[in-house]
């Protein structure tokens, strides 16, 4: 009997909808084991690519919270704080192709039954980087990954032909597209950039172009706080900083609307949506507005003692699905998917105290 937690997403079968994001917890082949045995639906590899990748020289990811007795925000530890985000400059995965495709066919050899879907990241403009796309793209596939997601949304890369820079111009999207989508049969995802204002026109000619899936959001581009007392930056190397990303709860109100936006304009195509998932409320809320696969990164990696990989984050995702299904004597959640869609509308369409709103108009006479 197929499990009620089972979904059909992007025509391939996760035992549960719960996938961990491209991240540190998916940055080796111990890590994603482990999420496997864990009971994780599926990865989305640390981002692999071709060209030269070395991180700053200090931390890479810090982890704030604030408190409940003074509500400001710090990374430092301090007594009665909640999470509130992560803030990391993190380049995309420092172990090279031919080291990853061992791993991963290793993986999907012990785990037939998870979905490992490999991240892959190349520039634009040129021939060479189109090629670039395919090789990454044939080499993941021919070791056995299941899908292919293209990061068009890291948002601190130099290079401006890569991550979130090419996000917002759909002639590139689309070239890269064709580019993989001749390299490769199986289903693509593409992970877009929640900044900049035409993230829809961008989903648009990535469907239009034959994604599968839209995967939102990346992290929010941000800056790290400075302490008042120190005037130093809570991370810093050398007195500097510049902009990373923001992921986490804080983020989870901004990537809901991002994922309403895409799934209100292409309600039939397919989303995954990722931004401070830390438990089944938030999951739900991806899920009415849309959402038929849920990614989690900052609160797997936040959880103590199990290597930062969520092991009992997944099974409370897991057992609380289970039991709001049964609950509301649902089969799937495709029977809640999307009911938030249609109750998201113009400001102008939400009833006023009196009738005389026009929208911001001037009312004619
Ligand atoms: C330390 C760190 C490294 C990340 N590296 C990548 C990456 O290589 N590729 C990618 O597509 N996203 C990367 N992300 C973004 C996450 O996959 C995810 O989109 C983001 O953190 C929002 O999810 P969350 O709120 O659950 O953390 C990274 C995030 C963090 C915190």
């Amino acid at each position: 009997m197929t499990s009620k937690l089972a979904t059909h997403f992007t025509g391939l079968e996760f035992v549960n909808p719960f996938v961990l994001a491209s991240a540190p917890p998916t940055e080796s082949k111990a890590k994603i084991l482990k999420a496997f045995d864990a009971g994780w639906g599926g990865v989305v590899t640390k981002t692999i690519g071709l060209h030269p990748v070395e991180n700053v020289a200090g931390p890479k990811t810090i982890y704030q919270r604030a408190s409940e007795t003074k509500p400001y925000v710090s990374r430092y530890k301090r007594p009665d704080t909640v999470s509130h985000s992560s803030w990391n400059w993190e380049l995309i995965s420092d172990q090279p192709l031919d080291l990853w495709l061992p791993d991963l066919e290793e993986i999907k050899t012990t785990y037939p039954d998870r979905m490992l879907i490999a991240s892959i990241m190349a520039g634009a403009g040129s021939e060479e980087e189109m090629e670039n796309w395919r090789k990454l793209a044939r080499a993941c596939v021919n070791a056995g990954c299941d899908a292919i997601e293209l990061n068009m949304s890291c948002p601190h890369m130099d290079r401006k032909d890569m991550g979130a820079h090419i996000a917002n111009d759909e002639e590139i999207i689309t070239t890269i597209l064709n580019a993989v989508t001749e390299a490769v049969s199986v289903p693509i995802w593409v992970k877009l950039t929640p900044s900049g204002s035409s993230l829809v026109d961008g989903a648009g000619a990535a469907y239009a172009a034959g994604a599968a899936s839209i995967s939102i959001c990346n992290t929010f581009p941000s800056l790290p706080l400075m302490d008042p007392e120190t005037l130093k930056f809570e991370v810093e190397v050398d007195g500097l900083v510049t902009s990373g990303g923001l992921g986490g709860l804080a983020i989870l109100h901004q990537a809901l609307q991002r994922v309403s936006d895409v799934s209100r304009a292409f309600p039939n195509e397919s989303i995954s949506g990722i931004g401070g998932i830390k438990g089944f409320r938030e999951a739900f809320n991806f899920i009415v507005h849309g959402a038929g696969n849920l990614q989690v990164c900052t609160a797997a990696m936040e959880e103590k003692g199990s290597g930062g990989v969520g092991v009992n984050l997944i099974r409370e995702l897991t057992g609380d699905l289970a039991d709001y299904l049964q609950d509301k004597g649902y089969s799937s959640i495709e029977d809640f998917r999307g009911i938030a869609r249609d109750r998201v509308v113009e400001h102008a369409r939400i009833r006023r105290k009196s009738e005389a709103y026009n929208g911001g108009y001037a009312k004619s006479a």
